[in-house]
């Protein structure tokens, strides 16, 4: 079974959050899966980059798990990838510390699946708007993973979001998950 690690990045998870609380709440009755809240963990934003680093090293699989703010990540997250991404750690000839791990995006949208294309409100694909994301990771020798997507969120009832957390749950413990290759 693949250690896997959650890096969960809502700006108000206790004070606010619907979907993403959800999440993490179904999340917590699983001892194998680490749940790192980076709000909580750093609220003054003071990023330990070593801790980071290490909490990467001891994990085979990588969970981003955000709500999606103006098409991109929230800040907090934005600042992680910068300061935990060194030169020589990450990528450059001799930054191989993340060769192999799998990451996955676990994004809660406002926007729904239909909003999210051509002719659509949000015009284009959420894999579109991910694209600097799926760039860093493969930069960094991973692994990336098909995305875990809540769309609509806002309008989901609890019970709707309950389902949608345990599904989520389920999918990022699949072992048979993998990156398609031609
Ligand atoms: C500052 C801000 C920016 C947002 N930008 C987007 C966006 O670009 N696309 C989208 O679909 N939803 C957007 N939303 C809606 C959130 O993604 C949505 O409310 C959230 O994923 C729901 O999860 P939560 O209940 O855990 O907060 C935005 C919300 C806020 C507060």
């Amino acid at each position: 079974m693949k250690k896997t690690l959650v890096i969960e990045a809502h700006p108000h998870l206790h004070d606010g959050s619907r979907a993403n609380l959800c999440r993490v709440e179904a999340l917590r009755s699983h001892s194998n899966i680490t749940v790192h809240s980076l709000y909580e963990v750093y609220p003054d934003w003071t990023i330990d980059t070593k801790d980071e680093q290490q909490l990467l090293l001891d994990h085979d699989r990588i969970v981003l798990q955000y709500p999606l703010y103006w098409y991109s990540v929230t800040p907090l997250l934005k600042k992680w990838f910068d300061d935990v991404l060194e030169y020589g750690w990450a990528y450059g000839s001799k930054g191989v510390q993340l060769q192999g791990k799998q990451f996955i995006l676990a994004i809660t949208a406002g926007g729904t699946l239909e909003d999210y294309q051509a002719g659509g409100s949000d015009w284009f694909s959420i894999s579109e708007y991910t694209k600097p994301l799926q760039a860093t990771i493969v930069r960094c020798r991973g692994t990336f993973l098909p995305s875990w997507i809540t769309y609509d969120a806002d309008q989901l009832t609890e019970k709707q979001l309950q389902i949608e957390a345990a599904a989520y749950v389920n999918y990022i413990q699949d072992q048979s998950l993998k990156a398609y290759k031609l």
